[in-house]
């Protein structure tokens, strides 16, 4: 039987998208579609990234996407695209604005990648993981948001300046 490597696109090449990315390529997650709308932009970073294959030596492929068509057949797509909150901007807007993006983006992943595990990150994360939920019709395992594990770093780190000691150290076996 062949070896497939994962496929795992990224909607949005953002400050999340394209840190997320860097690190899926470089830990050899998977090969890594990035799609922005605006485009010249995700296939700069795409390429950025793929050229640290270089030095940090991973056989992941990069790629920044033309449409939605190149993230075909996605095993994972990580929703991050939306509207950071800006000056004047209630919170109330952003969810308006984000559920729009949102919901665009998710009518195209469920046509090119109908069997794609969808974990969302776009904020308001619950309310947008609902609408991702809606807008793609999957069973509800096939889609997630990611939250949880932030708040436990930035706790963690927190108690770690506290204590002086490095975040890494935990009391008990991870
Ligand atoms: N869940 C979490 O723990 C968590 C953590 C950090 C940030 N966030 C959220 O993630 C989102 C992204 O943050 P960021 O800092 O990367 O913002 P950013 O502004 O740097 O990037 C967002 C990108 O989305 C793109 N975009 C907007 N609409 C699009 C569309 N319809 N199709 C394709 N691309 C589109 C923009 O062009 C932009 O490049 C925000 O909503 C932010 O609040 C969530």
């Amino acid at each position: 039987m062949g070896f497939r490597r994962k496929k795992i696109s990224v909607i949005g090449a953002g400050q999340v998208g394209a840190t997320c990315a860097l690190m899926l390529a470089q830990r050899g997650l998977g090969d890594v579609v990035l799609l922005d709308r605006a485009m010249g932009m995700s296939k700069g970073k795409a390429l950025d990234i793929l050229q640290t294959a270089a030095v940090e030596l991973f056989d992941s492929q990069v790629h920044g996407a033309a449409g939605y068509d190149d993230t075909a057949g996605s095993d994972v797509v990580v929703l991050t695209a939306g509207s950071p909150r800006r000056p004047g901007l209630t919170r109330d807007d952003l969810l308006a604005i984000n559920a729009g993006v949102v919901a665009e983006c998710c009518r195209e992943i469920a046509r090119t990648s109908p069997s794609a595990v969808v974990i969302v990150v776009t904020n308001p994360l619950d309310a947008m993981a609902f609408v991702a939920l809606r807008e793609l019709g999957f069973p509800p395992r096939r889609v997630m948001g990611m939250a949880g594990v932030l708040d436990s770093a930035r706790f963690r780190t927190f108690v770690a300046m506290e204590l002086s000691s490095p975040t890494r150290w935990t009391p008990w076996p991870l």
